[in-house]
């Protein structure tokens, strides 16, 4: 067998690639759309390298078509794309916009036409700047909010769409949003971002029941980006901060949700940061009901290192000010971010996942991919290596552990508007020249493609 050639996946394996509705839209003030948290991070001076926003990115509001068929060239099975909450409620609540769900109607229509099985994610990090006014995550009144969105948008497009992801990636909302201040809303807090992310959670369950009472045949599912944290060293200090990674950034997601508890230690990290008085009772039934799948997504491990820090500081500390630094890895390869690439950690979170939950849901990789920092409409020689390679270990996890895999979504279809990192990093299978808007397919998508084709001969 060639390196690159996909590997044997289980009968009926969705191959699907993924996008975002504030990295590829634009058009932000058309036909009624509210602001959302990121247009107004992104005109604070600095926050975004190269000085850039998505009010163009890349133009899929009105160019979504290329994008379908994009999507039926490549001979996909699914299309994951998200909904821009202040598109179709621009306060937040109240009034829908019928201009803005239209939108995603035309989408959704489109991709059933080509036989592209749409997984709708409803949250992609754009909340309507009128809830943050009102407290964002912070406040639970946003939790309720995003279950009535959620059954607004699942009223209108639930009877072609049938996979639906509430979240993806509260971590990120939640810690570079509130906490590291590198994301919208910009906020250094520490209490703060720990009630965000559990209000998160606590939205993820009501829209969960929003969605099945809307629409009972309904798949649904949440997104949470794992990473293994792995000790530096063998040292316990080392242990001690990888266990605290784990904490924050898988376990504070994956206990309550898939195991129904709040981690063990958890309350005792963060015993001078916050009291965690946003839990309330019946909060773990909520979030941990049970779901039709999971959807990880995975870009890298993390070497934890412990860094001395003062558990008496409330004031520094940040949520993620929990002592501790990512380790280089001497001799692991970096992707052009500075990402080690090693595939072993995808295999480690899916059989790991299997192991700790005994009721694990179905799983899809919702994200897994590449970015290159160069400008080049055609080659792209670091990215079909990485897929084929975590692929290649993905299909390891289904042989060794029976992990039930049942898709893999490639970030992204197109280059895009990279958060933060703005339009410098590019993760798509097809080359987006932003002067123009055109979209030029990569090498990577041409041989993905043919692997796609050679399976459907078999
Ligand atoms: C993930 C995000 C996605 C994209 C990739 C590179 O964390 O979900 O929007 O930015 O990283």
């Amino acid at each position: 067998m060639n390196p690159f050639d996909l590997p044997e996946m289980p009968a009926g394996f969705v191959w699907g690639a993924a996008t975002a509705a504030y990295q590829i839209e634009g058009a932000v003030a058309e036909d009624g759309r509210g602001d959302s948290i990121w247009d107004t991070f992104c005109r604070r001076p600095g926050v975004i390298a190269g000085g850039g926003s998505g009010a163009v990115a890349c133009d899929s509001y009105h160019r979504w078509r290329d994008d379908v068929d994009l999507l039926d060239g490549l001979g996909v099975d699914a299309y994951r794309f998200s909904v821009a909450w202040p598109r179709v409620l621009p306060a937040g609540h109240g009034a829908v916009n019928r201009a803005g769900l239209d939108h995603y109607d035309r989408l959704v229509d489109a991709l059933c036409e080509r036989g592209i099985r749409p997984f709708v994610t409803l949250y992609h990090w754009d909340l309507p700047q009128a809830l943050e006014d009102e407290g964002g995550w912070r406040s639970r009144d946003t939790a309720e909010r995003f279950a009535d969105y959620a059954a607004v948008v699942a009223g209108r497009l639930g009877d072609r769409a049938g996979d639906w992801i509430t979240l993806n990636e509260p971590y990120v909302s939640a810690i570079a949003g509130y906490a590291e201040g590198r994301h919208a809303p910009g906020a250094r807090e520490g209490h703060g971002a720990l009630a965000a992310a559990h209000h998160l959670l606590v939205g993820h369950g009501l829209a969960v029941e929003a969605l099945r009472s809307v629409r009972p045949q309904a798949r649904v599912g949440i997104t949470l980006n794992l990473s293994p944290a792995v000790p530096a060293t063998a040292t316990a200090a080392d242990e001690a901060a990888a266990n605290r990674m784990d904490l924050l950034l898988n376990r504070q997601f994956t206990d309550p949700v898939l195991g129904g508890t709040y981690p063990d230690g958890f309350e005792r990290l963060y015993a001078g940061v916050s009291d965690l008085s946003f839990r309330r009772p019946g909060d773990l039934e909520l979030i941990g009901a049970p779901l039709d799948f999971l959807g990880v997504n995975y870009y890298y491990r993390i070497h934890a290192a412990d860094v001395p820090y003062e558990q008496s500081d409330p004031v520094k500390r940040t949520a993620n000010d929990i002592g501790v630094r990512s380790a280089p890895r001497p001799g692991v390869p970096l992707t052009d971010l500075g990402w080690p690439i090693e595939p072993q950690g995808l295999y480690d979170t899916l059989t790991g996942l299997a192991g700790r939950y005994p009721g694990l849901p179905p799983v899809y990789v919702t994200e897994n991919g590449v970015a290159e920092v160069r400008d080049d409409p055609g080659a792209d020689p670091a990215r079909i290596r990485f897929v084929a390679e975590h692929l290649a270990a993905a299909a390891r996890a289904v042989t060794d552990a029976g992990v039930d895999l049942r898709g893999y979504f490639y970030w992204s279809l197109i280059d895009n508007f990279e958060w933060a990192r703005g339009y410098g990093p590019r993760f798509g299978l097809a080359h987006v020249d932003y002067s123009t808007g055109t979209r030029t397919p990569r090498a990577s998508y041409h041989w993905l493609r043919e692997q796609l084709t050679l399976r459907t001969q078999k």
